[in-house]
């Protein structure tokens, strides 16, 4: 069977890489897009140390220039990329709304969400000519809720939920399934992920029933399962992936049960 081809988005370290490589393991040909080369290039070489195909393409996902650029590349080096993961993202400041600036509100809006209208509104008819399309975009828990200070980056997430289901509801009729996943606390940079980060990394445990915080590698095998044939008929849903933060309301404390 011909290998299939994905793009994913912000792949160059973090969640990205992490789903990048089990799709490299699972003989997609990968397109890792990263508006670093360096690190893209990293996530590549992983990738080809595995016996996978990879190949990094210096992409800024807020740029419909270079969105297109990105698509032909990979197109022309492995075929329609039928398989689209949208990833990058960036969570600003911890800035109160009456702090954050046109430049940071433009900057998250088109690097979040943007980013995902390009890439959908480029690949969504390719995939309908082909007759198969699989899109998973990486919301989060704040996808889900409000959070103080993070209030342009909590915007872009629920949008980008609401954006899957339309993407379902409208495109679902050509064999394309589009899902969101809602992490809550990953091993990344964005994350928790050194010394530095342990008081906050103890009230992260304070809220998590299931006392753990995500690894990317559990991030990429949810994501690269939402796509299999397995999960066809999963479109349009947003599927929390939090060790159960969202199920609990806080007023109860179990952590002295
Ligand atoms: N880490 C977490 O705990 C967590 C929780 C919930 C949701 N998420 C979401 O998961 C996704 C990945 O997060 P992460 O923790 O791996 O972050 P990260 O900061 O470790 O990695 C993000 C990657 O995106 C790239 N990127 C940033 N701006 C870009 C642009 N304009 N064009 C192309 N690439 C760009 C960065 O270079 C980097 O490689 C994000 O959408 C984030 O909102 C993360």
């Amino acid at each position: 069977m011909k290998a299939k081809t994905v793009i994913v988005t912000g792949a160059g370290q973090g969640i990205g890489a992490g789903i990048a490589k089990i799709y490299g393991k699972n003989g997609f040909h990968v397109g890792v897009l990263d508006i670093h080369y360096e690190t893209a290039k990293e996530t590549v070489k992983e990738i080809v140390d595995q016996g996978g195909t990879a190949m990094a393409v210096e992409c800024d996902v807020a740029l419909r220039s270079d969105v297109e650029q990105a698509i032909d590349m990979v197109t022309k080096a492995y075929g329609l990329p039928t398989t689209l993961i949208n990833n990058a993202g960036v969570g600003g400041y911890f800035h109160r709304i009456d702090e954050v600036t046109d430049e940071e509100w433009d900057w998250i809006i088109n690097t979040n969400l943007k980013s995902v209208f390009l890439f959908c509104r480029n690949l969504l008819p390719k995939m309908k000519e082909i007759g198969y399309g699989r899109i998973v975009n990486i919301s989060s828990i704040q996808g889900l809720f409000g959070s103080p200070r993070s209030s342009t980056y909590v915007a872009t997430k629920h949008a980008i939920i609401g954006y899957t289901k339309t993407i379902a509801a409208e495109w679902g009729g050509f064999n394309i399934t589009c899902n969101a996943v809602c992490p809550g606390y990953v091993q990344t940079a964005m994350g928790i992920h050194d010394e530095s980060f342990k008081g906050f990394s103890q009230s992260v445990m304070d809220i998590t029933p299931s006392k753990k915080i995500a690894t990317v590698e559990e991030m990429g095998e949810l994501v690269y399962y939402l796509t299999s044939e397995k999960a066809q008929y999963m479109n349009g849903s947003a599927i929390t992936f939090d060790g159960g933060i969202t199920c609990y309301t806080g007023v109860t404390d179990f952590n002295n049960f």
